[in-house]
């Protein structure tokens, strides 16, 4: 079934998460495919946040990250783990926020636009690895810590309720 999700670009960052999540875990449902609702989270969050060039997982295939569902330009199949900013939250399993890219010693480049970025793995209830989510800008210092903490409970909810 299609949804609309509403946006409300004059709410501040915080608020915008706020909005988005409750209708996000009504959007998705484990009764989908997977795909999908990975698909359409990246749709939420890319038609949420204006200040997102890229938003998309990589996902683990139990020895490198691959290209999954996403939003904005092309990019690169295939990440090492340990490698750029996707392998190393992988790899550490924790977020990493990047204010500058070109300060990330090792960053990929996918787009050379992209100047500011998350990622987020995604980690299993059995405590494996499935992938990260990465969420790109063209601006510097477009992510922090109010980011962090609404991406990961997303992700959360992904791990707990849908994957
Ligand atoms: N910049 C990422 C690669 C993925 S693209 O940004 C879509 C990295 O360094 O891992």
């Amino acid at each position: 079934m299609a949804e609309t999700i509403l946006v409300d670009r004059y709410l501040s960052n915080e608020e915008q998460y706020r909005n988005l999540i409750p209708q996000l875990k009504s959007l998705l449902s484990p009764s989908d495919e997977l795909i999908s609702n990975l698909a359409n989270c990246t749709a939420v969050l890319k038609q949420t946040f204006e200040k997102i060039s890229w938003v998309g997982f990589y996902l683990y295939n139990g020895k490198e990250l691959y290209l999954g569902p996403f939003q904005g330009k092309i990019a690169c199949t295939t990440i090492k783990i340990g490698k750029g900013v996707c392998g190393t939250a992988a790899e550490i399993r924790e977020t990493i926020i990047v204010p500058d890219v070109n300060k990330f010693p090792g960053h990929i480049y996918c787009d050379p636009d992209s100047k500011s970025e998350i990622v987020i793995p995604v980690i299993k209830k059995d405590e494996n690895l499935f992938g990260v989510l990465d969420l790109d800008s063209n601006e510097l210092n477009s992510f922090n810590e109010t980011d962090k903490k609404y991406l990961e409970e997303i992700c959360k909810f992904l791990t707990v309720d849908i994957l």
